[in-house]
């Protein structure tokens, strides 16, 4: 009996490829750069499921394109990279890797926001340039991030594993601000006070953004925002690029309307807004919050899971449209 095929869209690790091909004849894009849309389509054909990243775009036109597709299981939590409702129209399921990321990407945004605050990066370079001739009383002096108050835009579980290590970490107050208020009981947990988006702005010492981008978040940071948030604040984005007006930002940090901004994520990545590049006050990663070896072997394994789970068993773990499914 010939076996269903799937398509990697992009270097998995070679035991997840592994474990696949016990499955499905795998057809596995191994090269560094993503599938433009025209190719993606093409290796698509005949395929019933895909393994892919927040990167390929999965719309009506590919999905029109590709009438055997019956699955596509993302290697990220997010999932803006899937037009839900084409998929579930098309009764095509989406799935991603919730809860296997949460820890370690709270973590990078801890890294991320302490990098900032305390110029770590800003302070290598100058040392790697030779610049570190004599002892100045306010070189790199940074924002204190102990005790101050930490802001989170975005309550999910990432915000919440922010909010836990801030408050019990870090001994810090946390406000944050989200569409739904946590429960009483959540809230006691990671210690955060849930405030509107106005006082969020406008008290935070560190803002974090965790929230996922959609049409209604798309630039939830802009000019206006940041003119409401303190001049020595940082702000933070492990969200998403678009959730932030890049170039506004770059704007604001070159005035120094506010101290400093960590951002792991851009509009357009990855390629970044050319003003960011030039401003001292950032710190730029790659989109690396989650890149830690264990874990993303278990997100790779996870979206593994989901396809073996449904197209030998009928059954996602972890499914974003199950209503796709619906009689
Ligand atoms: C996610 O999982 O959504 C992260 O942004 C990594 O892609």
């Amino acid at each position: 009996m010939t076996r269903p095929a799937i398509l990697v869209a992009r270097p998995v690790f070679p035991q997840v490829i592994e474990l696949l091909r016990q499955h499905f004849e795998v057809d596995h894009h191994a090269g560094d750069n993503g599938l433009p849309p025209a190719e993606l389509i093409a290796r698509l054909q005949g395929k019933v499921g895909a393994l892919t990243t927040g990167s390929e775009r999965i719309d009506a036109a590919l999905l029109d394109a590709c009438p055997q597709l019956r699955i596509v299981a993302n290697m990220a939590v997010g999932f803006n990279n899937f037009d839900v409702p084409a998929m579930s129209a098309r009764r095509v399921l989406g799935t991603n890797t919730p809860d296997v990321l949460t820890e370690t990407t709270a973590d990078f945004g801890f890294a991320l926001l302490m990098a900032t605050a305390r110029r770590v990066t800003e302070s290598e370079h100058f040392l790697r340039a030779g610049l570190w001739t004599q002892w100045r009383y306010d070189m790199f002096a940074g924002a204190e991030v102990h005790g101050s108050t930490l802001g989170i835009l975005g309550m999910g579980r990432i915000g919440q594993g922010i909010a836990r290590r801030g408050a019990h970490g870090f001994g810090m107050k946390v406000i944050y601000h989200n569409r739904s208020r946590l429960s009483p009981e959540l809230e006691a947990g990671c210690g955060a006070r849930y405030v509107d988006k106005a006082e969020l702005l406008a008290q935070a010492d560190h803002l974090v953004l965790v929230l996922p981008y959609s049409a209604s978040s798309h630039h939830a940071i802009g000019a206006a925002e940041i003119a409401q948030m303190k001049p020595t604040a940082t702000l933070i984005n492990i969200a998403r690029g678009g959730i932030v007006d890049d170039a506004a930002l770059a704007v604001a940090l070159r005035e120094r309307r506010i101290a400093a901004a960590g951002l792991d994520v851009f509009e357009g990545e990855p390629t970044v807004h050319p003003d960011l590049l030039t401003v001292p006050n950032v710190v730029l990663t790659p989109h690396i919050a989650s890149a830690t070896v264990a874990t993303r072997l278990a997100m790779a394994r996870l979206a593994a899971d989901n396809l073996v789970s449904y197209l030998t068993r009928g059954q996602a773990l972890t499914p974003v449209n199950p209503q796709a499914l619906a009689p």
